[in-house]
């Protein structure tokens, strides 16, 4: 049966070469989740934010703390999604730096609750566990319900010269690691013989409590621990 609503689900990705072999991975990766998704009758729309498209508005924002329409359009999609494939080149041993800044002008209570499957690309697949150690904690401190299986992509994996074996190899991953993100976004919109009822609401607060607002999933749209921050300059009492 289908749903009411089609599942959002939104791609961040932020390669920097065109072509670009982490747009190439994420495609492959939200190609996976819309299979298993429309196969168990659930209908997907899906939104690519390329984040290298936005740099400048991702800078501009770092610097003056407002993001202009192009940005905020962006982020008000990501606000949206049902589930997220996120993925990154590595650089440095990391994450994109570009990727990071991204990350940084969204609020951080967008990810919170939100099923997301991990993704990065890389010179060579010796760096494959920068996934588990700089993205994953980046998107646990964001509290995000990140799938257990993420997907390392190395240039064997791509081009003219990846063999059968390597080609299948990806296909595989890919494929178990979109069929996990189906079933989380699935679970998550609490769908239930095509109708949607929200089953990770978390209790909003009562208009006189303190706190941020949360919304029915749960996402708040700013984090507690940051609700006395106090201003370096204000500090200093500049
Ligand atoms: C500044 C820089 C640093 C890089 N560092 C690494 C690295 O530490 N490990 C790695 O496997 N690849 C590294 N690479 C290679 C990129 O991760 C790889 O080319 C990536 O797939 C490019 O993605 P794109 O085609 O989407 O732009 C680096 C590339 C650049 C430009």
């Amino acid at each position: 049966m289908s749903d009411p609503r089609p599942l959002s689900l939104v791609v961040v990705s932020s390669g920097l070469s065109v072509p670009s072999s982490t747009r190439m991975l994420a495609d492959r990766l939200a190609a996976a989740t819309r299979e298993v998704l429309e196969r168990d009758g659930h209908a997907v729309r899906i939104s690519v934010i390329e984040v290298k498209d936005l740099g400048h508005d991702i800078v501009d924002a770092t610097l003056t703390r407002f993001a202009n329409e192009r940005l905020q359009s962006s982020i008000d999609v990501l606000k949206a999604a049902d589930g997220v494939i996120a993925v990154t080149p590595t650089f440095n041993l990391s994450y994109a730096g570009i990727f990071k800044s991204f990350v940084d002008v969204v609020d951080p209570g967008t990810f919170t609750g939100v099923p997301v499957l991990l993704g990065a690309t890389g010179g060579t697949a010796r760096h494959s566990l920068a996934i588990d150690y700089a993205l994953r904690p980046l998107f646990a401190y964001l509290k995000a319900d990140t799938v257990p299986t993420s997907v390392f992509a190395a240039a064997e994996d791509f081009g003219s010269a990846t063999t059968a074996k390597d080609a299948a190899s990806l296909d595989e991953r890919a494929l178990r690691a979109g069929t996990e993100l189906a079933q989380y976004m699935a679970r998550f919109a609490g769908i239930t013989g095509g109708a949607i009822t929200p089953t990770r609401a978390r209790t909003a607060p009562a208009a006189a409590s303190p706190g941020p607002a949360v919304d029915q999933r749960g996402r708040a749209g700013a984090l507690d621990e940051f609700a006395d921050f106090v201003p370096m300059g204000d500090l200093l009492g500049r």
